[in-house]
């Protein structure tokens, strides 16, 4: 398989190689316990505290753009587990990685249109040109951090150890492992595109914060009971806790509210079918695209009365509970 970067590595393969990437990777999430283990609450909590202290030390007050902010926290937290390392907030070749990625996903939805429509790939312009020049600046960081790994990993043979389980050193193992399964596609190349899916798909988590953040500068009355709710729960003389998020009731409703609202993925990932099928009375071929309209689903009035107000308070029962009312709440797609 040619190594088309657009349409190949996680979110955008086919077949076996889309089967054997996403099981790798899931396997290893899994295993490096992922939304599971303290070690991993440790890092975002250490990792939050850092943002929260350059916002304190740097803009004394005054009014600044989060979204920066969402997202390089968001990446490093990856980092730890893809490299095995963060890096510094003051690393200029760092700083330009996570630029792109954040530049991808401002211009994710043309990224979603080069999918659809592969021809845009060939003829670039405005924000398409963009996307790729992000996918490049992306990519050119990733194949360094593999060189130079592998150049350690040369360096100290047997005695390579690294200090973190990471992607990295894994999906080396594993490329040694399959050496006599060369159809099974796994390689140096294949390794930077799952990557690039990897931190162009955890972008989400930095976007979901900043639409959040944004709904309740609208809504000041909702980030009032957003205090009201994290001063009672966790208050003034302790860290937050990943279990707070139990009792945290309102806050999951706005949550949930604003991925509704918002989904920063309107068009999911464009699938393709592998036999004909129907679907609701409707004939859809083998190979055909199939795209996903979430935002069509999510602000249909049908599931969500007066779909376009952010009502936290529809994700409450009459007791305050967090709950959710509906089935078509979709941001994470189909
Ligand atoms: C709020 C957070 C997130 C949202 C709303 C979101 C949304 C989505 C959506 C809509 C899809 C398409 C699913 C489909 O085809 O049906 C997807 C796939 C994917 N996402 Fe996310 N995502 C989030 C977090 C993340 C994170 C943290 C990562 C990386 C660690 C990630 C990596 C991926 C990958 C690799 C795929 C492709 C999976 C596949 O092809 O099987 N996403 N995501």
């Amino acid at each position: 398989m040619k190594a088309n970067y657009l349409f190949i590595g996680i979110a955008y393969a086919r077949g076996v190689h889309w089967q054997e990437h996403r099981k790798f990777t899931r396997v290893l999430i899994r295993e490096f316990g992922w939304g599971k283990t303290d070690d991993y609450y440790k890092i975002i909590q250490t990792e939050v505290k850092c943002v929260m202290k350059e916002l304190i030390d740097t803009k004394k007050g005054e009014s600044f753009d989060p979204d920066i902010f969402y997202h390089h926290s968001v990446c490093n937290i990856q980092c730890q587990f893809i490299f095995g390392n963060i890096f510094e907030y003051n690393d200029k070749k760092a700083i330009q990685f996570f630029d792109a990625l954040e530049g991808f996903s401002l211009d994710t939805n043309p990224a979603v249109m080069m999918t659809i429509f592969p021809l845009l790939v060939k003829i670039p312009f405005g924000s398409t040109k963009r996307v790729l020049s992000h996918i490049f600046v992306a990519r050119t960081f990733i194949r360094g951090q593999i060189e130079n790994r592998l150049a350690l990993r040369k360096k100290l043979g047997n005695s390579y150890k690294p200090a973190r389980k990471n992607y990295i050193d894994c999906y080396l193992d594993e490329i040694e492992a399959r050496r006599d399964q060369p159809e099974l596609e796994f390689s140096n190349d294949f390794l930077i595109l799952a990557l690039l899916d990897i931190f162009f798909g955890n972008q989400t988590v930095g976007d979901v914060l900043t639409w959040t953040t944004l709904m309740m500068v609208y809504h000041p009355e909702v980030q009032k009971k957003v205090q009201t709710e994290l001063d009672r729960v966790i208050g003034p003389d302790r860290d937050s806790d990943v279990n707070d998020r139990y009792n945290l009731h309102y806050l999951n409703a706005v949550l949930f509210e604003a991925t509704r609202i918002r989904p920063n993925s309107p068009f999911g990932i464009p699938r393709m079918t592998n036999e004909d099928t129907s679907i609701c009375g409707y004939f859809i071929p083998k190979k055909t695209y199939v795209v996903p309209n979430l935002w069509s689903v999510q602000g249909d009035g049908k599931y969500w009365p007066n779909p376009m107000k952010f009502d936290p308070e529809r994700n409450l029962d009459n007791n305050g509970v967090f709950t959710q009312q509906s089935r078509v709440h979709l941001p994470f797609g189909i």
